[in-house]
């Protein structure tokens, strides 16, 4: 059974959807543990699905050094196979990325490798562009850089605000991440280091692919323009 951790640092909603994932689909994948880096809404959510939670608040370590080497001890007493970062909102350092390398995904609000960073929504905004989305990729050391496994796209609407396309990428968030963990689970997609395989068209994402018109080259790309 494939064992995936969750690191998250607030409202852990697409920790959610991932863990309802796992549930629903009776997916072959144990959520090991819930980790957070600060207090979070979302490790009472988890504890609420009996997942085992750990608060590793950065705060309480003297150095960004000492609080990775806490996480990566208690992240190796789990022995996941997959670290899916969730609304984790630190940097990681080369030091904890090489640690597991290949194993670590990230989910993040903009189509990269337009707008890394932060406060995505008001700076697509901004830029006056059309198109905005979500994308899952590897971590490496590169800030929001790493090889692009899948990203869900929308059209930015003439009346769209920072808290509506907040909302509406969230949504997209929730229906494309656990496609991916699905798709790992189920080795429709390998991971090997920092070159993402997709084998084959996963049947599951046949529904999505009408809706949302997907196609998955160069990677899987998923335009939600309804
Ligand atoms: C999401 O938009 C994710 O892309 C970004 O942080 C947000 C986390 O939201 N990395 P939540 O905590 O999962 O609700």
């Amino acid at each position: 059974m494939i064992k995936i951790a969750i690191l998250i640092s607030g409202r852990g909603s697409n920790m959610v959807s991932l863990v309802n994932a796992v549930e629903r689909k009776n997916l072959d994948c144990q959520v090991a543990c819930v980790i957070a880096n600060k207090k979070s809404a979302g490790l009472a959510l988890a504890k609420e699905n009996n997942i085992p939670t750990k608060l590793i608040n950065q705060f309480d370590y003297e150095n960004k050094f000492d609080h990775e080497l806490a996480l990566i001890l208690e992240l190796e007493s789990h022995n996941p196979d997959w670290i899916l970062l969730a609304g984790y909102m630190a940097i990681l350092s080369s030091n904890f990325v090489e640690k597991f390398a290949g194993k670590i995904i990230n989910i993040h609000p903009s189509l990269l490798p337009k707008f890394k960073g932060l406060n995505t929504h008001s700076r697509v905004l901004k830029a006056g562009n059309k198109t905005h989305g979500t994308t899952v990729h590897v971590v490496t050391n590169e800030l929001d850089d790493g090889p692009i496994i899948a990203q869900s796209e929308i059209r930015i609407l003439a009346n769209d605000t920072v808290e509506t396309l907040e909302y509406r990428i969230l949504q997209e968030e929730h229906i494309l991440y656990p496609l991916i963990l699905e798709s790992l689970v189920k080795e429709y997609l390998e991971i090997k280091l920092d070159k993402v395989t997709w084998h084959s068209v996963p049947p599951f994402l046949d529904s999505e692919i009408k809706n949302r018109n997907i196609s998955i080259k160069p990677y899987l790309f998923i335009k939600n323009h309804n």
